[in-house]
């Protein structure tokens, strides 16, 4: 798997040492307030698990499973594989991503948790932001690394439903890309 990787964007120490602050932020950020956590699946599975032990406040947790990608390019339509189970009216939301990229993604759902949920406000935290313009207006409220417009892998980004499992953010070789 690692033969596939040309290079390495962001190791595992970094990406966790990064973490802790971004946790302490949000855990000052939301002490004393009800906070429901929204992890949208599978890109933030990792990053959620990781980033969600190093807040130590009696949040709730719940997953919505989404997809917009297909390879290597966006396909302009966020699809909700499930609605949140969990009751939001009252309670202050906080949406997880992976990365934040067009922006398409991120605003939809806010969008949508913001008009249906009841939610007391809605709130966005991505582990990446990608150097592009935004076709999708959002800005992330907690923001891990800025990246620039290159597809990343690892740490639960995806080619394919491939590398998720890779401790670290990296780039694909051109090979690995042509092979699908
Ligand atoms: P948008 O364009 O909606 O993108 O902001 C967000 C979703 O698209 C996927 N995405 C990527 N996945 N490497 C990946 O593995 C990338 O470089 C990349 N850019 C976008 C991802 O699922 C994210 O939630």
């Amino acid at each position: 798997m690692h033969d596939s990787i040309q290079r390495i964007l962001l190791d595992e120490a970094t990406i966790l040492q990064r973490l802790n602050t971004l946790a302490a932020e949000i855990t000052d950020d939301y002490r004393g307030l009800d906070l429901t956590v929204i992890a949208l699946l599978n890109g933030s599975l990792i990053f959620g698990a990781d980033l969600l032990r190093r807040i130590p406040l009696p949040l709730q947790i719940d997953g919505l499973g989404i997809s917009s990608y297909e390879g290597t390019e966006s396909t302009g339509q966020v699809k909700f594989r499930q609605t949140p189970v969990a009751q939001l009216q009252g309670r202050h939301v906080l949406l997880i991503d992976d990365i934040l990229d067009t922006g398409l993604t991120l605003s939809t759902v806010r969008d949508h948790l913001v008009e249906t949920s009841g939610a007391l406000s809605v709130k966005t935290c991505v582990l990446l932001q990608k150097d592009v313009p935004r076709a999708h207006w959002i800005e992330a409220d907690y923001v891990g690394f800025d990246i620039p417009n290159e597809f990343v892998v690892g740490y639960g980004l995806d080619y394919n439903e491939k590398y998720r499992n890779l401790p670290y953010i990296g780039i694909l070789t051109p090979e690995a890309i042509a092979k699908g």
